[in-house]
């Protein structure tokens, strides 16, 4: 077919498009765009271009690895000021993702997650009592007793490390810090660099946020060097592990970097994914019953058990429709490997950035129809769910693809199946405010904003 140049939003001389972005919430500008501009666009920055693709179609083509490989994007660029090439922020093909990855895949296989059960049950419990002592009257802000949840459960169980941020009214400044960090990520990567230089507070505390991020990961190292341990984790992992390939250790400074990147990686994205989940079960009054319908069923009033997990579609179903309404990493980046033609048409050179974004291909017309943007968890179990993924490979991306896909998929999952089941077994929720509509908050992953909810006890904790 006759090939065709990839559509452009219109903008400035040499500033491209980067004044039309929302800096507080780059992703509504990439959705407006969408809107406008239909399945792929191109967009301009000063000193660089982004081609954004929303619609499954084009996912699924991107998804090819023989083609196309992970890209560090603008935004990941910035956040490797505070990483460096730990394995969420490496080029693609550099040297030290193989060998990270190696080590550190096995300590998140199912067998050690489910060693995990009894912590994570200890965190969520700390969440459950709190709620109730609020008593059924108070507006509780769920995003941020999420956070502090998912934050503690992955520093318990990935290090041994108490940030114990259920007994400060203030979080931890490591997560201040992150929070800052990474909406400054953000933003350092859509604003013009003369813009930049104006902002000279804004940068030193982007570094200061960074030396944070950093002394609380060597502090974490130097804690565990110092009380040496038989337990298994992920720490123990990354300090004792030999690569099997190239025999090789990772160094004290790979190991602050990935502590770091698994801290900023695991939590921010399981917190959002329970604010929006709960967000849309309240919303929708039969999908809640049914949620605790299923886990009266399952589990009663008995205390949750690991083998549990397992036993509530329901639950699982309400998880992957919430991801794919609202991926917690709503976009992400790759490149092709050679000059590549895609769509059969549209020429893309070697290492041009392609932006997925989820946020628009996951409710895609062309596969969901009219109901794309209704939440049905029922299309999500998991006979349904396989159905869609054979008509429409890659349908459902939230957590990456291939190689380079997320490590910490199963940790996430038991996490949130726990708190859902906990919570609905011991609470009776309602919105704060029933009128209240999503809005989103954005750091470099989303969560629900100003999302207040309030917890009725059912009967005596369990
Ligand atoms: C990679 C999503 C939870 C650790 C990724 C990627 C996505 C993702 C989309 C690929 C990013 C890219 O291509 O640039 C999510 C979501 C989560 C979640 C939606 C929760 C609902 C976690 C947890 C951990 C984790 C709990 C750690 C325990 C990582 C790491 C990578 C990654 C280390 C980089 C893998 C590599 O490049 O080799 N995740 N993630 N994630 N995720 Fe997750």
């Amino acid at each position: 077919g006759k090939l065709e140049r990839i559509p452009e939003v219109p903008g400035f001389p040499f500033i491209g498009n980067a004044l039309e972005m929302n800096l507080d919430f780059p992703l509504s500008s990439f959705l407006g765009f969408a809107d406008k501009h239909g399945e792929i666009f191109r967009l301009r920055f000063p000193g660089r271009d982004v081609v954004l693709v929303t619609t499954q179609a084009l996912v699924h083509e991107l998804s090819d690895e023989s083609r196309f490989e992970k890209s560090v994007g603008a935004a990941l660029l910035e956040v490797r000021n505070g990483t460096n090439d730990g394995i969420f922020t490496a080029f693609p093909g550099e040297a030290s993702w193989a060998p990270a990855h190696r080590i550190l895949m096995p300590a998140f296989g199912p067998v050690p997650i489910q060693g995990m059960f009894s912590e994570m049950h200890e965190i969520a419990g700390q969440l459950a009592l709190k709620w109730a002592r609020h008593g059924p009257d108070t507006p509780i802000i769920a995003t941020e007793d999420f956070t502090r949840l998912t934050l503690d459960t992955l520093a318990l169980c990935s290090m041994n490390f108490r940030f114990n941020s259920y007994y400060h009214d203030e979080l931890h400044p490591f997560v201040a810090a992150m929070g800052d960090f990474l909406k400054m990520c953000g933003t350092r990567s859509t604003v013009p660099y003369i813009l930049q230089l104006l902002g000279r507070k804004s940068r030193l505390k982007y570094w200061d946020d960074i030396r944070i991020l950093r002394e609380t990961a060597e502090e974490v190292l130097r804690a565990r060097k110092a009380n040496p341990t038989d337990r298994r984790d992920l720490l123990s992992a990354m300090l004792d592990g030999v690569d099997r390939v190239t025999g090789t250790k990772l160094s004290d400074a790979s190991i602050v970097d990935n502590l770091i990147t698994f801290l900023i990686a695991g939590h921010e994205t399981t917190s959002g994914l329970l604010g929006f989940a709960f967000y849309q079960m309240l919303k929708k009054p039969e999908v809640y019953c049914k949620a605790q319908q299923e886990v009266d069923d399952i589990v009663g009033t008995r205390p949750l058990k690991v083998e549990h997990m397992k036993q509530l579609p329901y639950i699982s179903a309400i998880l992957r429709e919430t991801l794919r309404m609202c991926p917690t990493i709503p976009v992400y980046t790759v490149q092709p490997k050679n000059d590549d033609i895609l769509a059969g048409k549209y020429p893309v050179k070697k290492g041009q950035k392609i932006m997925l974004v989820l946020a628009r291909s996951q409710v895609d017309p062309a596969v969901f129809g009219e109901t794309a943007n209704d939440f049905i968890p029922e299309r999500m179990l998991d006979e349904n769910f396989e159905r869609l993924s054979k008509e429409f490979p890659d349908f459902w991306k939230p957590f990456g693809n291939g190689t380079r896909g997320c490590i910490g998929r199963g940790f996430a999952w038991q996490e949130a199946t726990l708190v859902m089941a906990m919570l609905l077994q011991n609470f009776n929720f309602s919105l704060h405010d029933p009128s209240y509509q999503l809005q989103i908050k954005q750091t470099l992953t989303t969560k629900p904003k100003d999302f207040y909810i309030r917890a009725a006890l059912r009967h005596g904790m369990t």
